[in-house]
C-alpha cells in the first residue's frame, strides 16, 4: 500500500521498516557491530556499512519513517538536536554563507551562531519574526537561508510559517525550522513549503526521557548534502540509540495528541485561576497568536507558561509545593517538568535581555506530560 494513503496512527508505526522484515522480526534489530563483510572488492568505503556513515538497517528504517511522518523526501538520524542543526548550518553556509535567523531561539542553537559560526567565516543576522517587512533589508548578496522555530521558547510564540517560505523562494533562500515543539503530529513542514526541518529527537520524537538524538528532514539532496558532512564529523546516532528512537516514536501520535489535550485543560483551568496573572499557551483564544495557530497547526502542543500575581516568589514556592512535575528542564518525556526559564534555559541572558524578550523572573514553563489530567488539574490547585 502507498504509504501516502495511510495515516499518521498507522505510518508512525509501520513506515520506513525493512523490506523484507529482517529475520522476519516485527521491530528492527539492533546492529550493536562496527564491521561488516565487504562481498565486492571494488565496492567503494562509502558502500560498505559502518555506523558512522549513517548506512546501517536501523538509520535507513528511521529515515524512511521520520520522511513519511512530515511528507518530505528524505530525513537522517543523528547523535543530538544541536548536530542536526549545527551540521545543516555548516553545510548550508560553508564558504561564507550568511543566514537570516529568528531573534527569539533555543539558547544552544543561539550560543553556536553567536560564539561559534563566526568564527568559522559564516555569518548572520537576526530578525523579528513577526516582522516581514524589516526581513529584506537584512538580505546580503551571501544570504542562503532563513532559520526559525516552529513556537518560541517560552513565550509560545507563533509566526506566519507561510510567510517564511514565500519570503526564501522569492530571495531563494533555503528555509529551515526546528519542529522540535511542535512534531509532526502537529505541524509538517515540508506540506507548507519549507526545505528543512530540524529536532531535537531528545524530546518528543522519542519521548521517554532517555536518549539524546536529533533528525534531519526535507528534500533528498539537502538531506543527502548533510549527511555526508555528518558522517565526516561524527555526529550520527549509535545502534543503541537508534533501537530507542525507532521504540520510542512509535506512539510519537498517541502521546503527543494526549500531551495536547492535557496541556489545553490545564491552561484553560489555570487561566481562570484568581492567583494565576498570565498563561502563554497559542491554544488559548487570549493568546495573540491562536488565529495563526488554529490556522497552522493541528493541535497546539503540549508546552507553555505563566505568571503568577505573586511573582517571582510566589512561583518558587508553586513549584516547590507541586508533587507531579518533576523540577527541570527539557521537554517532550512522559512526565510534566516545570521550570523557570530565567534560572535554566535562559540564564545566560542579563536581566535587561530578558525583561525586553518578556520573559520576567517568575515565569514557570511547563512541559506538560501524559499523565492523567485531573490530577494535574488538583496538583496544580494545590501548589497555587
Ligand atoms: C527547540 C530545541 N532545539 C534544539 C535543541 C537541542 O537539542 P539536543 O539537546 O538534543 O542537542 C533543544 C534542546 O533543548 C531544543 O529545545
Amino acid at each position: 500500500m502507498n504509504d501516502k494513503e495511510l495515516n499518521l496512527e498507522t505510518r508512525v508505526v509501520h513506515a520506513g521498516h525493512p523490506e523484507p522484515r529482517i529475520e522476519r522480526a516485527a521491530v528492527t534489530p539492533v546492529f550493536q557491530c562496527t564491521v561488516y563483510e565487504q562481498t565486492d572488492d571494488d565496492a567503494s568505503y562509502y558502500d560498505v556499512r559502518y555506523p558512522r556513515l549513517n548506512n546501517l538497517p536501523s538509520h535507513t528504517a528511521l529515515a524512511g519513517r521520520l520522511a513519511s511522518l512530515e511528507g518530505a523526501e528524505d530525513a537522517l538520524v543523528c547523535s543530538s538536536g544541536m548536530a542536526a542543526i549545527s551540521t545543516t548550518l555548516m553545510q548550508l553556509l560553508r564558504d561564507g554563507g550568511h543566514l537570516l535567523v529568528q531573534d527569539q531561539l533555543y539558547g544552544g542553537t543561539h550560543s553556536f551562531l553567536e560564539r561559534h559560526l563566526k568564527s568559522f567565516g559564516m555569518d548572520c543576522d537576526f530578525i523579528t519574526a513577526g516582522d516581514p517587512g524589516a526581513w529584506k533589508a537584512k538580505l546580503k548578496p551571501n544570504t542562503r537561508a532563513i532559520y526559525v522555530e516552529t513556537m518560541t521558547n517560552p513565550l509560545l510564540r507563533v509566526i506566519d510559517h507561510r510567510a517564511i517560505v514565500e519570503f526564501a523562494r522569492e530571495h531563494e533562500l533555503v528555509s529551515l525550522v526546528d519542529n522540535t515543539f511542535a512534531t509532526p503530529v502537529n505541524f509538517r513542514p515540508a506540506e507548507f513549503g519549507y526545505d528543512l526541518s530540524l529536532h531535537s529527537a531528545t524530546k518528543y520524537l522519542n519521548g521517554h526521557s532517555d536518549l539524546v538524538a536529533g533528525a534531519v528532514i526535507g528534500g533528498a539532496e539537502q538531506v543527502r548534502a548533510v549527511g555526508s558532512l555528518l558522517a565526516i564529523l561524527g555526529g550520527t546516532l549509535e545502534p543503541h540509540g537508534c533501537f530507542l528512537l525507532d521504540r520510542g516514536i512509535k506512539t510519537l501520535v498517541l502521546r503527543v495528541r494526549h500531551q495536547n489535550a492535557n496541556a489545553l485543560a490545564l491552561t484553560q483551568h489555570l487561566e481562570a485561576h484568581p492567583a494565576v496573572a498570565r498563561v502563554n499557551y497559542p491554544g488559548l483564544e487570549k493568546h495573540p497568536d491562536h488565529a495563526l495557530a488554529r490556522e497552522l497547526f493541528e493541535g497546539y502542543s503540549g508546552m507553555f507558561s505563566f505568571e503568577l500575581t505573586g511573582g517571582t516568589e510566589a512561583a518558587k514556592r508553586c513549584i516547590k509545593q507541586l508533587r507531579i512535575p518533576i523540577h527541570g528542564p527539557s521537554l517532550g518525556g512522559p512526565e510534566t517538568l516545570v521550570t523557570r526559564p530565567a534560572t535554566s534555559s535562559h540564564a545566560g541572558l542579563k536581566p535587561q535581555e530578558r525583561r525586553d524578550l518578556g520573559i520576567t523572573d517568575g515565569l514557570i514553563r511547563v512541559s506538560v506530560g501524559v499523565e492523567a489530567v485531573e490530577d494535574l488539574i488538583r496538583d496544580f490547585d494545590a501548589a497555587l
